[in-house]
């Protein structure tokens, strides 16, 4: 580091000899010299311009040395200019008087030039080496509060990066997980349709057959009236009569349980087509419907309460290109909220409290031909939600339920299907107390 030994100095003394003599000599040696000839003299002229060092003379007239050095040290904008006191006593008190009042060395008189200079020059030095110490200083602080900054907004934007992560993470689980289940689910209803249809094509033969044998039988009975006791007596164990009545009747019990299995798989496959890649053209009520059978089991009636009615109001829809069965989670998301929250008002009721006020689902779909938008509309008449959590309810992760009972993904992810993915909206409509209703708008381009 490159120190300067040169600046400005002022000499303060009474005696022009001394000034001339001292001012001559550090001209000669490249420095700047400002004088006074007193201690009132001194601290104007400091105050005009602030000088690298001082010599100061003790003895004067008027305010003293140590006066001048005592008003320069208590002045904030003076006070580190460092003094050097000239004095001709030798007296060690003056001295140490002299250092305590702030003077950082003196010189004596008569001067000796080197000695002077040689001080004069380290004081110099010592007074810049500080300044630029101070200097580097203040520039370290202004550093390290400029990194601590960055740390900071560092340490924020890598949390934040941080739950973004997790919360995509979150949502690709979820994700994962329903489309595997989907896959599952497809998979098994492809594999009762086929021996469901074995049954269902040999009902139709058994009913024939049956029905045949019995016409034969009825024939026999005609023809032959008079018959052997051993007959007469199997007829009757078998309850013969009886028998021949309620037969028909399984058989086409067993068609209807058949067909209800059968339309059972079609559903489960509906709902969970795999159609990650492209969008198809779906019939939102066919995906309507089958989301309603897969929870059927949570919508009939139990020992609690009586089942949750389902009132449809559909209109005539043109097909949507959609993903359905991402739709159809959709429906199945914002169903199942309105089951769970029946769920939590019945259970200060009494059953035939809530059968005298039903839980009730509505579910209205339009087509709304100016707007080239269908919306499907699914409204409960269950407790609502009040406006805090209303402006929540969309928001990832979050949930009113009880761990285990709710994940906070399901608005989320379904706003995100609806809005992202088919560039529709997706409204809820609540009035506390009045029950909840959401709305799906989807634009037909
Ligand atoms: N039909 C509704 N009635 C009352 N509150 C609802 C209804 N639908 C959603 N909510 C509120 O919205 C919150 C978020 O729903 P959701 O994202 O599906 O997460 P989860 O069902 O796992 O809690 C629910 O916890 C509930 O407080
Ligand atoms: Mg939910």
């Amino acid at each position: 580091m490159q120190v300067r030994e040169t600046g400005t100095i002022l000499i303060v003394d009474d005696q022009p000899t001394n000034l001339s003599m001292l001012s001559r000599s550090l001209q000669r040696n490249g420095m700047t010299v400002m004088l006074a000839i007193n201690g009132q003299d001194a601290i104007q002229k400091v105050l005009n311009q602030k000088p690298e060092l001082i010599l100061l003379d003790i003895q004067m007239p008027g305010i003293d040395g140590f006066e001048t050095c005592n008003l320069l040290k208590q002045n904030t904008t003076t006070q580190d200019i460092p003094i050097i006191f000239m004095t001709a006593s030798i007296d060690s008190k003056d001295k140490i008087k002299g250092l305590s009042v702030g003077a950082v060395d003196y010189i004596t008189k008569p001067f000796e030039e080197e000695e002077v200079l040689a001080r004069v020059r380290v004081h110099l030095k010592l007074s810049n080496l500080t300044k630029t110490l101070e200097h580097k200083n203040f520039l370290l602080e202004e550093l390290t509060k400029d990194l601590e900054e960055r740390v900071a907004q560092r340490t924020n934007q890598l949390s934040q990066a941080l739950e973004d992560l997790q919360n995509t993470q979150m949502q690709l689980i979820q994700t994962e997980k329903m489309s595997a289940l989907g896959q599952l689910v497809a998979g098994v209803a492809h594999e009762i349709n086929n021996p469901l249809s074995f049954i269902a094509g040999n009902i139709e033969h058994t009913e024939d057959y049956i029905q045949n044998l019995i016409e034969h039988l009825r024939l026999y009975q005609h023809e032959y009236p008079q018959t052997v006791s051993l007959i007469e007596s199997h007829a009757q164990k078998i309850e013969l009569n009886y028998l021949l009545e309620d037969l028909p009747q399984i058989i086409d019990s067993m068609k209807t349980g058949a067909e209800r299995i059968y339309n059972i798989s079609t559903s489960l496959r509906s709902f969970s087509r795999s159609d990650t890649t492209n969008k198809v053209y779906f019939d939102i009520h066919e995906g309507i419907d089958s989301t309603l059978l897969i929870l059927r089991h949570r919508l009939k009636a139990n020992e609690r309460r009586p089942n949750i009615e389902i009132k449809k109001d559909y209109g005539e829809l043109p097909l949507v290109n959609c993903f359905p069965s991402q739709l159809n989670q959709v429906f199945m998301n914002i169903i199942a909220n309105a089951i769970d929250a029946f769920d939590e008002i019945n259970n200060g009721r009494s059953y035939s409290e809530i059968q005298t006020n039903p839980n009730l689902i509505n579910i209205t779909t339009r087509f709304i031909q100016e707007h080239q938008v269908v919306t499907i509309s699914i409204e409960d008449n269950g407790p609502g939600i009040p406006d805090e959590i209303k402006k929540n309810v969309f928001k990832h992760l979050f949930t009113t339920k009880t761990v285990g009972k709710g994940t906070g993904l399901g608005l989320s992810i379904s706003l995100q299907i609806v809005e992202e993915k088919h560039e529709g909206k997706l409204k809820c409509i609540s009035l506390p107390g009045k029950g909840a209703k959401f709305v799906i708008g989807l634009p037909l381009k």
